[in-house]
């Protein structure tokens, strides 16, 4: 039995800049990921299934991003699609996590074991291109700017450790719908600097558009943003999750205990970043 992680993923800066003729929108984002996400499972036998908290969401789906990337693996590959892949999904679904995508990428790095392909492999990568635009990242799942559709990717350095409040207000919202509110409007490109400096001084352009789709967006951010010891509050990629940057573990907690007890049907999670 063979496992593998599927880290969250965090837009700390999501910055669109274009519109492009093939329907996407050419972006400057810093990628970060967390210590905390989804577990693909490859065992005995045959077929995929599907268990953990956040399961009831892709139930009765056959065509998920995890079968997607086995066969597109297999094809690509030239192996037989053999095992049986078991997803553990403990992140919401549709939610700005990259959850689907970093289980396409799990998926991925875990038949590239099993076959002895290194993960630098350029076939590799093709798959994870091909399956979404934060597959690429998610394949690595180390901090990055992502430009392009996000599959262009420079590594920086990250701040490993510190530390993280996600929280979602149990809304999913639609990629395609958020990016097709976007204004239009190119307020330019990332910052140089250290990764907390850029993330500052940066921004998330979906974050108008998605709060006109769910505008309990706004009421995630602006209470996070009022915690004590908030480094920086801001949505990931096209929401609904937003997450806190915490100056200590203390603060996070304490943070943590006002979210919870203001909205106890919140979905929360502390964690830390990679
Ligand atoms: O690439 P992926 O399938 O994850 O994208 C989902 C949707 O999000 C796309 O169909 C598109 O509407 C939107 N998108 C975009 N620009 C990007 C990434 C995604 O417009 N750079």
């Amino acid at each position: 039995m063979l496992t593998e992680p599927a880290p969250a993923k965090l837009n700390l800066a999501l910055h669109v800049r274009r519109r492009r003729d093939d329907g996407y929108h050419e972006l400057e984002t810093l990628f970060a990921f967390v210590a905390d996400g989804d577990t693909v499972t490859l065992g005995e036998g045959e077929g995929f299934a599907v268990d953990g908290p956040f399961a009831g969401a892709l139930t009765g789906e056959s065509d998920n991003l995890v079968t997607r990337a086995a066969a597109r693996f297999a094809a690509a590959f030239g192996v037989e699609p053999a095992g049986r892949i078991t997803l553990t999904k403990r992140l919401p679904v549709a939610s700005g996590l990259g959850g689907g995508s970093a289980d396409a990428a799990a998926t991925l790095r875990l038949l590239a074991r099993r076959e002895d392909i290194a993960l630098d492999d350029p076939r590799l990568f093709a798959c994870a291109d091909a399956l979404g635009s934060d597959v690429p990242a998610c394949l690595y799942s180390r901090t990055a700017i992502g430009r392009g559709r996000g599959e262009q990717l420079q590594w920086i350095d990250g701040a490993p450790g510190t530390p993280v409040l996600l929280v979602n207000p149990g809304v999913a919202v639609s990629t395609a719908q958020v990016f097709g509110g976007w204004d239009g409007l190119d307020r330019g490109g990332l910052d140089d600097g250290d990764l907390l400096a850029v993330a500052k001084a940066g921004r998330n352009d979906l974050e108008p558009p998605a709060l006109s789709v769910a505008p309990v967006i706004g009421e995630v951010l602006d209470l996070l943003a009022t915690q004590r010891g908030a480094a920086l509050a801001r949505m990931s990629g096209s929401g609904a999750t937003c997450f806190g940057l915490f100056d200590s573990v203390a603060a996070r907690g304490v943070a943590l205990e006002a979210v919870s007890a203001a909205h106890p049907d919140w979905w929360c999670l502390e964690t830390v970043l990679l």
